[in-house]
C-alpha cells in the first residue's frame, strides 16, 4: 500500500465486482435501448472504461470537463464547464457518469445543462456517493458504494492530480494535505 494512504475503503476486486453488478442494473433498466454515455473528466475515466465494456446496448461515448476542487479538498461552490461534449444529444438517452457525488453541485449543474438540449432521458451513475455532504436536491440513479465523509483518492480520484492510478479507493493521510 502507498505510504500516504491511511486506509483502503474498497479493494480493486470489490470495485470490479460492484461495477459488474451496476452494469447488470443498467442493462436491466435500458433493455437494449441505445445510450449516449457522458463521462465527466478526469475522475470517471476508470469507471467508464470498466463499466461500458459490460453494457450490452449500443453505446456512444463522449466526455465533459467541469472545474473541480483544484488542489484543495473543499468545494469552491462554483462550477465551470471547461470542455463540452461533441456529440449531438437531441432525442438521445443520456447516461452521465461521475466518479463521486459529494455536495451534488457538479451533477446538478451538468444535468440541467444537458436537459436543456432536448435529450430524451437522462440518468446518472456514480461510482461513489458521500451522502453526508449533499447540498443540492439531486440523487444518482445508479450508485456503486456509499462512503463516509472523508477525502478519498484512487480509482480515478485525485489529490492535486496525484493518486488517480491507484486501483483501490483509499483515504489519504491528513498529514499529506494538512501542513
Ligand atoms: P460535488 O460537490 O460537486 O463534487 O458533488 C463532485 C466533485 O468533487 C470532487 N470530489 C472529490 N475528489 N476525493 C476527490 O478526489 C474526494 O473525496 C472528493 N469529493 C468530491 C470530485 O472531483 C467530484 O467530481
Ligand atoms: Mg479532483
Amino acid at each position: 500500500m502507498n505510504d500516504k494512504i491511511e486506509k483502503i475503503l474498497f479493494t480493486e476486486e470489490e470495485i470490479k465486482a460492484r461495477v459488474a453488478e451496476m452494469a447488470k442494473e443498467i442493462n436491466d433498466y435500458y433493455k437494449g435501448e441505445p445510450v449516449v454515455v457522458i463521462s465527466v473528466l478526469k475522475g470517471s475515466v476508470f469507471f467508464v472504461v470498466d463499466l461500458i465494456k459490460k453494457l450490452d446496448m449500443d453505446i456512444a461515448l463522449d466526455f465533459i470537463a467541469a472545474s473541480s476542487y483544484g488542489s484543495g479538498t473543499v468545494s469552491s461552490g462554483k462550477l465551470k464547464i471547461k470542455k463540452d461534449i461533441e456529440l449531438d444529444i437531441v432525442g438521445k438517452n443520456i447516461l452521465l457518469l461521475e466518479d463521486i457525488i459529494d455536495t451534488g453541485e457538479t451533477l446538478f449543474e451538468i444535468i440541467n445543462m444537458l436537459k436543456a438540449r432536448g435529450v430524451k432521458s437522462i440518468k446518472t451513475a456514480m461510482m461513489f456517493n458521500k451522502p453526508a455532504r449533499r447540498e443540492k436536491a439531486v440523487e444518482a440513479d445508479f450508485i456503486g458504494f456509499d462512503i463516509p465523509d472523508e477525502f478519498v483518492i484512487g480509482y480515478g480520484l485525485d489529490y492535486d492530480e496525484q493518486f488517480r492510478n491507484l486501483p483501490y479507493l483509499g483515504v489519504l493521510k491528513r498529514s499529506v494535505y494538512e501542513k
